[in-house]
């Protein structure tokens, strides 16, 4: 596996693969199974013939004042190790001075939805994450691209951006992987407490509930209601957001469920910030 720290460096090795299909997967590092899910996703689209390609870059413009950007959990020699396990061609882990250039003075941003939900709380996240998705699409130029579906409203920011500036990249979106207790993975749990990781799970136990009273012809409201409120019986819990949303729009609805609908959910332990979703049905799902 070649590692790549420059853009001329990276570009001029993805010159002399092209035209083999490269498919990137973009990661802020420390990465775990969940991760790997997405390297596999990816090989299965590269193909034996394909290249892949991971980044590894703790993304600055993402995190707002007060975030936890200085403590992201950190590990690149174990990150190359899984990466070179998993059979993945190629790392780019630049240093942000590679990145961004002091004069730079363009942005990109999904106007509408990185005002809402994740982005009303985070102001800025969704224009730091489509800037730097689009620096990545330029520098790598991959056919297609794999994120996780537990950045949902990332996922949707992302394929509204590639529809709105005709890019011409296939964007995979790559289901949640579990913890045995049905937390979502993320590079974030080792920092919670031994407590909060005890308490953490009641994220997925109240969609599983959610995920079967979907069917009832309950309304979005009470299904809502009945999701915060099983959060917040659990003290450690500091309920940020629950919201229910159309899965294909992530417009709001209201009444009795006709479509899916995505619950989304942002939740803090102590300092650390945890998202989960799940799209839940009208109709019985099939088992
Ligand atoms: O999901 C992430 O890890 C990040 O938001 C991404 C897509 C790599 C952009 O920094």
């Amino acid at each position: 596996m070649e590692v790549f720290r420059s853009k001329p460096s990276v570009r001029a090795q993805l010159a002399a693969w092209r035209p083999a299909p490269i498919v990137l997967v973009p990661t802020m590092g420390f990465l775990h199974e969940g991760h790997l899910s997405l390297m596999r996703l990816a090989r299965a689209r590269a193909g034996d013939a394909g290249r892949v390609v991971a980044s590894i870059f703790v993304n600055p413009t993402q995190f707002g004042p007060g975030e936890d950007f200085d403590s992201y959990p950190r590990n690149e020699a174990r990150d190359f190790d899984l990466l070179r396990a998993e059979g993945v061609d190629a790392v780019f882990a630049p240093e942000a001075s590679e990145i961004y250039d002091p004069q730079a003075q363009t942005i990109v941003e999904t106007t509408e939805l990185a005002k809402v939900l994740i982005g009303k709380l985070r102001p800025g996240h969704f224009r730091g994450v489509a800037t730097i998705v689009t620096k990545l699409f330029n520098i790598i130029r991959p056919d297609a691209a794999v994120f996780g579906e537990k950045d949902y409203q990332q996922l949707a920011v992302i394929r509204t951006m590639v529809r709105d500036l005709d890019m011409d990249i296939d964007i995979i979106g790559a289901p949640i992987q579990r913890e045995a207790d049905g937390l979502a993975m993320s590079s974030r749990n080792v920092r919670l407490s031994p407590a909060d990781r005890a308490a953490a799970p009641v994220l997925s136990r109240a969609l599983d509930e959610a995920a079967a009273m979907a069917p009832t012809g309950i309304t979005a409201s009470r299904l809502r209601s009945h999701v915060r409120a099983r959060l917040e019986a659990e003290p450690r819990a500091r309920v940020q957001s629950v919201d229910i949303r159309d899965a294909a729009t992530l417009e709001t609805v209201s009444g009795p469920l006709t479509r899916p609908a995505v619950i989304l959910l942002a939740v803090s332990f102590g300092q650390v910030f945890l998202i989960d979703n799940r799209v839940v049905h009208p109709t019985p799902e099939e088992p």
